[in-house]
């Protein structure tokens, strides 16, 4: 075993049970899927106060929930004003369930490709991503698709963050130390996360349950955090990448509300540091009528 596997094994043994990640109310949501589904659907006042904030038109409009997972949020746009809604993600389980459990007339999920969104072409009037676009592959090509199906005047909210996030790497149940991946290499993570999973004081998450209930064998046998799990695109590639887009973008960072939220915010303006101290940003994509 490698000394830092170990160091980094007692580090998570150490905030294993604290909130340092995950608060109490997320650990419970984690570790049941209807109880995970709720806590997604709690999100949506978080999703709408940022649509107010920065003026994103919801009430009458055909709304698109791009990544909508579980579904859970994507019904709620219509109790909030929208005239239509459609979810697509590109995982058809979860399209399934959403489909089973939320899917109406004026509710519909479609599963989409890798890239490629099945509407017609500006056919929605605002596109909503929630915690999506750090986990797509070609973010690029996305963004071209999401073009074509808005109509002219459309806009794109997306909430996501940067790969120097302190818990970027998605491992919130069997790595809560923040900012290890800028301090351990992939390997040592996924060696100290299997150790964790295999300790008997895991309490395992219904992530990990296969579908008959059984706790899965493995889950960490790689030597690598894989890119079609986690884009690991930084703020900087995010800016580049809304940049080089055929749409106007304004993006909004939000610092971690802590205590020290008044001085992370004076931090923001340093390029480099403003990776490590952003807890999220929102980005507005605009489709001018010109276009
Ligand atoms: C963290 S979940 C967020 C789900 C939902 N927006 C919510 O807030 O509950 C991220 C979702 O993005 C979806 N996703 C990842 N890559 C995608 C792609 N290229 N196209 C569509 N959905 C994608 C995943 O399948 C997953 O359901």
């Amino acid at each position: 075993m490698w000394i830092s596997e170990q160091l980094l094994y007692l580090l998570v043994r150490a905030v294993y049970r604290t909130d340092v990640c995950q608060d109490r109310e997320m650990k419970e949501a984690e570790r049941d899927i209807d109880k995970y589904d709720e806590y997604r659907a709690g999100r949506i006042d978080h999703i709408l106060e940022a649509a107010g904030r920065y003026g994103v038109p919801m009430e009458g409009r055909a709304i698109l929930d791009f990544g909508c997972g579980n579904g859970i949020a994507t019904g709620q746009y219509l109790q909030k004003g929208a005239s239509s809604v459609i979810g697509v993600d590109v995982n058809g389980q979860s399209i399934e369930r959403a489909k089973e459990l939320y899917g109406s007339e004026s509710v519909r999920f479609i599963q989409s490709g890798s890239v490629e969104i099945p509407l017609e072409d500006q056919s929605v009037d605002t596109v909503v991503s929630y915690d999506v676009f750090e986990h797509v592959g070609q973010p690029d090509l996305i963004l071209d698709e999401l073009y074509r199906v808005l109509r002219p005047n459309g806009k794109v909210l997306i909430g996501t963050f940067g790969w120097r996030h302190p818990f970027a790497p998605h491992l919130y149940a069997t790595m809560p130390v923040p900012w290890a991946h800028c301090v351990f290499s992939e390997k040592t993570i996924l060696r100290a996360c299997r150790r964790v999973y295999l300790s008997p004081w895991y309490v395992a998450t219904h992530h990990d349950m296969d579908s008959a209930g059984n706790k899965k064998p493995d889950k960490y046998r790689m030597d690598e955090i894989p890119l079609d799990y986690v884009n690991k695109l930084l703020l900087r590639d995010f800016d580049s990448l809304f940049q080089a887009s055929k749409f106007q973008h304004e993006t909004y960072p939000i610092p971690f509300s802590s205590k020290w939220a008044r001085w992370t915010r004076v931090f923001l303006g340093v390029p480099w540091l403003r990776e490590y101290i952003t807890a999220y940003i929102w980005v507005v994509l605009n489709k001018t009528a010109a276009d």
